[in-house]
C-alpha cells in the first residue's frame, strides 16, 4: 500500500473510509491512546492480516480518565509511534483534534453506558465512569471509520467485554476481535503505564502475573476450590514491599464478570473461568495496574 497517510480531520477521515469501500475494501481498526508498545503492535500485525486497510488511531481521550487520574502525565511519544506505525505497515493513522472530535466541546451530553455486570464489576467500581468514556469513544470511532472488524487485546479483557456488548446491544454491524496479551520476558503484561515504574516498583509489578500463574497452576491441576483464588492471589500480590492497594483479586464467570469465588470449583470443570486483578504500586507517585489470565479448569 504506499506511504501511511496521517488524518486529523473527521470529514477526511469518512472521504477516506468511503472511499475505500466504494472500493470494496475491508477496513480494520485499532483504536489506541499512543505509546504503543508490542502488545498495540500484535493487534496491529493480526489487523493487517485479516483486512486490505488498516487504520489505528491515537487519542488520550479526556473521557475515559476520572478526575485526579494520570490524563495530564498519560505517556505521549508520537515522534516514535509514528515511526513503529511506518515499520507495521499501517494505512492509515487517525489523530483527531479534540474540538473537532467533540463538536461543540467537551461537554458531550449524548453517551454510551454499557449496564449488566461487564459495566458495573471489577474496574468499574473504582473508576466509576471510565467505561461509559470508553463505550462513547469506540462508538464515535466505529461511525466515523466504519470498520468491518476491530482489534481489542485481552489485556484488557472487561473492556473487550464492554465493546462486544456495546455492539451487539446497538446493532453495530462490527466484528470484534480480541488478541492475547503480550507480556515481557518475565512475564509482567505490556502496558503504556510501565514507563512509570521505578525499579523495585516494578519488582512488584510482577507479583500479579505470579499470582495468575499460581492460580493457574492449582486450578487446572483441580487442586484448589474457588475459594482459595483470592486468599492466594492477596497473599502472593501482598507480599510486595510497594504494593499500596489491592483493588480486587478474584476469579470471575467470563462472560458476566460475576465473582465466583463462593461456588464449587466442580460447576466449571472443563470451562475457562478468569482470574484477574487491579492494584496500586507505590505511595507518592501510584501506579494503578491490571491484568488477568483466561483459565481452565480441570
Ligand atoms: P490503549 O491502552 O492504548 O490500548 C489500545 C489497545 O491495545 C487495547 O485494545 C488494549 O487492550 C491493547 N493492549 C494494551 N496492552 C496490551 C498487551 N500487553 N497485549 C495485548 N494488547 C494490549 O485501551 C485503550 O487504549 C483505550 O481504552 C481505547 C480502546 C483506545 C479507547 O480510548
Amino acid at each position: 500500500m504506499g506511504r501511511m497517510e496521517t488524518i486529523r480531520e473527521i470529514s477526511v477521515m469518512r472521504g477516506t473510509s468511503l472511499n475505500y469501500l466504494l472500493k470494496n475494501k475491508t477496513i480494520g481498526f485499532v483504536p489506541t491512546m499512543g505509546a504503543l508498545h508490542e502488545g498495540h503492535l500484535s493487534l496491529i500485525k493480526r489487523c493487517r492480516q485479516d483486512n486490505d486497510v488498516t487504520v489505528v488511531s491515537i487519542f488520550v481521550n479526556p473521557m475515559q480518565f476520572e478526575p485526579g487520574e494520570d490524563f495530564d502525565k498519560y505517556p505521549r511519544t508520537y515522534a516514535n509511534d509514528k515511526q513503529l506505525m511506518e515499520d507495521a505497515s499501517v494505512d492509515v493513522v487517525l489523530l483527531p483534534d479534540a474540538e473537532n472530535f467533540y463538536p461543540g466541546g467537551f461537554s458531550v451530553n449524548t453517551t454510551v453506558e454499557v449496564g449488566g455486570g461487564v459495566g458495573e464489576n471489577l474496574c468499574a467500581k473504582f473508576r466509576p465512569g471510565h467505561f461509559k468514556g470508553v463505550a462513547t469513544v469506540v462508538a464515535k470511532f466505529f461511525n466515523i471509520v466504519r470498520p468491518a472488524k476491530a482489534y481489542f487485546g485481552q489485556k484488557d479483557y472487561q473492556q473487550s467485554l464492554v465493546i462486544r456488548k456495546m455492539v451487539r446491544d446497538l446493532n453495530m454491524d462490527v466484528n470484534i476481535v480480541v488478541c492475547p496479551t503480550v507480556r515481557e520476558k518475565d512475564g509482567l503484561a505490556m502496558s503504556s503505564r510501565n514507563v512509570f515504574l521505578s525499579a523495585e516498583q516494578r519488582k512488584d509489578a510482577l507479583l500479579i502475573y505470579r499470582a495468575l500463574k499460581a492460580v493457574e497452576e492449582n486450578l487446572t491441576m483441580s487442586r484448589m476450590e474457588l475459594s482459595d483464588v483470592p486468599k492466594l492471589m492477596s497473599s502472593v500480590i501482598g507480599s510486595g514491599k510497594v504494593v499500596s492497594e489491592i483493588q480486587y483479586a478474584s476469579v470471575y464467570d467470563p462472560d458476566t464478570l460475576a465473582d465466583i469465588s463462593a461456588e464449587p470449583a466442580s460447576k466449571y470443570a472443563g470451562r475457562a473461568v478468569l482470574a484477574a486483578a487491579a492494584i496500586k504500586i507505590g505511595s507518592e507517585k501510584e501506579v494503578r495496574l491490571i491484568d488477568n489470565m483466561l483459565i481452565n479448569v480441570g
